[in-house]
């Protein structure tokens, strides 16, 4: 499982790219809005920083200037994936950006035929947004489940899922049993991954042990 770091926040992806851990990077305008700098900078400056996928989302809505924010986007570096949402709009604009070769992330995908249209369209990649179905009373691993589920019933389906809006562990555990290819996680989250307190305490014993009877390595 690829793992795509969800922020727009170059220290973060900094502090976090000698873990091994960052495949890909995912943005949003709301996530591009917090840092407060020009889009094509920040994106820039990401894609200088990682050699996997970056996700950068268009703001038009009309297919027209979809498509030439895509391809405005896609200039700036290969590694720029264009994200589209998954409207009719949307998904004219991935099929015209796949086309031409250019990597597409179709996002705010909250049904499992939402998802089918999206790899008919010829989406690189196809986000689903786990916590926000969740905020509904919604179970955002059943539409990974069920995503998964179709896409494997289909050769010719290329499309890559992207577990999206994955706020806890859980999600991020069920992504990865749904066999989800990718999930895009918050750089807090995945922090919070290297922690149990059984892995402390364990450590604190065999260090108080070791010190005991002066054990050394070196
Ligand atoms: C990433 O592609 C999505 O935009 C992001 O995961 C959404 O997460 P949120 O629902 O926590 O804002």
């Amino acid at each position: 499982m690829k793992f795509f770091i969800d922020t727009a926040d170059i220290q973060e992806i900094e502090e976090l790219l000698p873990t091994g851990f960052v495949d890909g990077v995912t943005t949003n305008p709301s996530l591009i809005a917090k840092v407060g700098r020009p889009v094509k900078k920040v994106i820039a400056d990401i894609c200088a920083l990682v050699k996997g996928p970056v996700s950068a989302e268009v703001t038009a809505m009309d297919h027209f200037n979809m498509l030439k924010e895509g391809r405005e986007l896609a200039s700036i570096a290969p590694n720029v994936a264009v994200k589209v949402p998954l409207t009719p709009d949307g998904l004219l604009t991935c099929k015209e950006l796949s086309k031409r070769g250019v990597m597409v992330n179709v996002t705010l995908v909250f049904s499992a035929l939402q998802a089918l249209l999206a790899a008919k369209a010829g989406a690189t990649f196809v986000s689903p947004f786990m916590g926000r179905l969740d905020d509904i009373g919604q179970s955002g691993s059943e539409l990974i489940e069920d995503i998964c589920e179709i896409f494997y019933n289909y050769e010719d389906i290329e499309t890559e899922v992207l577990a999206a809006s994955i706020r806890t562990p859980q999600h991020l555990q069920a992504a990865a049993e749904a066999g989800a290819d990718i999930a895009t996680i918050p750089p807090k989250l995945l922090k919070q991954l290297y922690h149990h307190p059984l892995t402390d305490k364990g450590l604190e014993i065999f260090l108080k042990d070791a010190a005991a009877v002066g054990l050394k390595i070196l």
